[in-house]
């Protein structure tokens, strides 16, 4: 999640640049640069942190005349997020932007070590503009070089390249991180969305995996694996407020979609090819800890839930998890051989951070897993490591929960790991569900139709019961709590079999219950729960890969081989389903009436 922002032309270029990177910055804001040349004279700026430290820093510098330009937002993926790592990357005479991973960069890297060449930073993205530099030494054709050099790249990337050697172009290639170019009459702009060049691009091309070319002259001349090709540019939108949303009616409706792909980022650097990996722990931190406690509010509770089964089952490690503002009064024991986790969307929730404080103060090592770097609860814990879901928009959290519980997911195995409670096999497997979890978090055209289907025989009745067991109990509690945030029905979650400790009584036709019935975990028994609400003629939707003939609607789930991905899988059509009702009922998705996305009182 970086952001990429470049230009060509004859207006002033660090104003350009920094009112696209401040579009950017929910991708990222752990640092940032520039790099302009203009009368053949490379000058670039870089600044950790916001981009006002940039802004702060570039203060007395301005350009005039003709030029080419690149700026970045960064948010770290390999390497600290110090100047040094920040991009723009500089070679002897070239500059290079990118967002992506560069997956084969060790052995590049270790390439160009042994051609003597010096590393200034820990990052993927170095070796770029030193790869291009090698061959350009060789051969004295910018374009050729740079062919050859993403010719090497495996992986995944946006990238820019400007060169003293030729220094009237900008060269661009992508390869499964997005961006477009920009044009209005002479000037070409590049950035990884709509939203930096709206209001001064006139038209827009959005590059397709696997192209790559130049941009000189006020033209832009584009290659794929075939060699040149045309393409045609679109007319942009001046609707800002649509851009943002990418086509989408809703923030939250983009956030559902955009979860397949930010779990990427949640995962990058950390699923590794035999094992897990955290820059952020190392297994010293764990030493003389034997349980954990988990502090968190809203859904952020509930992706500790799930957490929480996840560690006592596969880390063996005794896990308790409490709602912050409970805990914060209850007066708990606390020992120290407890590891205290906070988890925060926001980071900056009041009861959540007090709990922590609390902790603190009676010598408990912290743990923080959040959405916002350098937020209070990050700066307050011992170490944080951060999900990486970029700024959610939306009220109602989806892809924060879906990081979240990733990240615990990992930090699970990550414990395992140390603790030795998995085997090489079972670590196997684990690895192999988790890169199959973006997949499973795909939308498609045929499943949200049929939730939109099925969402106008559910707007009415006097309750909704999610119901699930194990896992997929937090996840029932999640999908109510999605629907009441945004429908303003009421709903619970409810673990499937305490139903008939006393919710059964409200069992008629007009109530609805949503069955979440995994095939990979206790399915027997969970079917047996739904069959006795049937039998009272409760309404069903049942989500199962197993087709369920009491059920009055059905959703058929694909994933059955891995609890984590059948919960992913059913998680996304509870989102879906709050979302669909919620519109038909007219309300406002994205402002729910009553909430806040940060609640930083009491
Ligand atoms: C608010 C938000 C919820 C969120 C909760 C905890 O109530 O509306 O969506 O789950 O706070 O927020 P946090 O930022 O700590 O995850």
């Amino acid at each position: 999640m970086c952001g990429i922002v470049g230009y060509i032309g004859v207006k002033e270029k660090k104003e350009i640049l920094l009112d696209g990177l401040q579009e950017l910055e929910y991708r990222g804001y752990d640092s940032a640069g520039i790099a302009i040349i203009e009368n053949s004279q490379l000058k670039h700026f870089k600044a950790v942190g916001k981009l006002e430290n940039l802004r702060e820093k570039t203060k007395n510098y301005s350009s005039s005349g003709f030029g080419v330009s690149i700026g970045h937002t960064r948010w770290a993926t390999h390497g600290k997020p110090t100047e040094l790592n920040a991009h723009p990357h500089l070679g002897e005479f070239s500059f290079v932007v990118h967002n992506g991973i560069i997956e084969n960069y060790q052995e590049l890297k270790e390439e160009l070590e042994s051609d003597g060449i010096n590393f200034l930073s820990q990052t993927d993205t170095e070796t770029i503009v030193h790869l291009f530099e090698k061959y350009y030494n060789k051969s004295k054709e910018p374009f050729i070089s740079f062919t050859n050099t993403i010719n090497r790249l495996q992986g995944a990337y946006a990238l820019l390249l400007i060169t003293e050697a030729e220094p009237d172009v900008i060269f661009f290639a992508k390869n499964g991180s997005p961006m477009l170019i920009g044009f209005n009459k002479d000037e070409i702009y590049f950035a990884s969305s709509d939203t930096p060049i709206i209001g001064k691009a006139t038209e827009v091309y959005y590059l397709e995996d696997g192209e790559y070319g130049y941009a000189k002259n006020g033209e832009v001349t584009l290659f794929n694996k075939n060699g040149e090709k045309g393409f045609v540019k679109k007319a942009l939108t001046t609707n800002k407020a649509m851009a943002q949303k990418d086509g989408f009616r809703f923030f939250m409706e983009k956030e559902i979609y955009e979860q397949s792909q930010v779990i990427n980022d949640t995962m990058i650097g950390r699923v590794l090819d035999k094992e897990i990996d955290f820059e952020e722990l190392n297994s010293d931190f764990f030493n003389g800890i034997s349980n954990i406690k988990i502090c968190a509010c809203g859904t952020s509770y509930h992706s500790a839930l799930a957490g929480s089964y996840l560690l006592e089952r596969v880390a063996k490690i005794p896990c308790q998890v409490e709602i912050a503002s409970e805990f914060r009064y209850k007066e708990p024991l606390l020992q120290k051989n407890t590891l205290f986790i906070t988890i925060s969307q926001s980071g900056e929730t009041a009861d959540t951070l007090e709990a922590l404080k609390m902790a603190k103060r009676a010598g408990l090592r912290s743990l923080s897993v959040c959405n916002v770097d350098n937020s209070s609860i990050v700066r307050e814990s011992d170490r944080a490591i951060l999900t990486r879901a970029g700024i959610e928009k939306g009220v109602a959290s989806t892809k924060a929960f879906a990081t979240q519980t990733m990240v615990l997911w990992l930090l699970t195995l990550y414990i395992a790991q140390i603790k030795k409670t998995i085997s090489k096999e079972e670590l196997d497997s684990e690895l192999k569900a988790i890169r199959k979890t973006p997949k499973a978090l795909i939308v498609t055209d045929k499943l949200h139709d049929k939730i939109h289907r099925l969402s106008k025989r559910y707007l009415h009745g006097h309750g909704f019961f999610f119901i699930g067991r194990d896992l997929f109990f937090p996840l029932a509690l999640e999908g109510a709590l999605k629907l009441k945030e945004i429908s303003y029905l009421h709903a619970e979650g409810y673990p499937a079999g305490e139903m008939k400790h006393g919710p059964i009584a409200l069992a008629d036709s007009e109530l609805f219950t949503i069955a979440l019935m995994p095939k990979s975990l206790h399915y027997e028994k969970i079917k047996s729960n739904v069959e006795e609400l049937s039998a009272r003629d409760a309404t069903i939707l049942a989500i199962s890969p197993e087709p369920f003939e009491l059920s009055d609607d059905f959703i058929q789930t694909h994933y059955k081989s891995h609890p984590m991905l059948e919960f992913f899988e059913m998680m996304v059509i509870t989102q879906l389903l709050a979302l669909e009702i919620s519109i038909r009922l007219g309300n406002d998705v994205d402002m729910p009436r009553n909430l806040a996305k940060s609640v930083t009182v009491e």
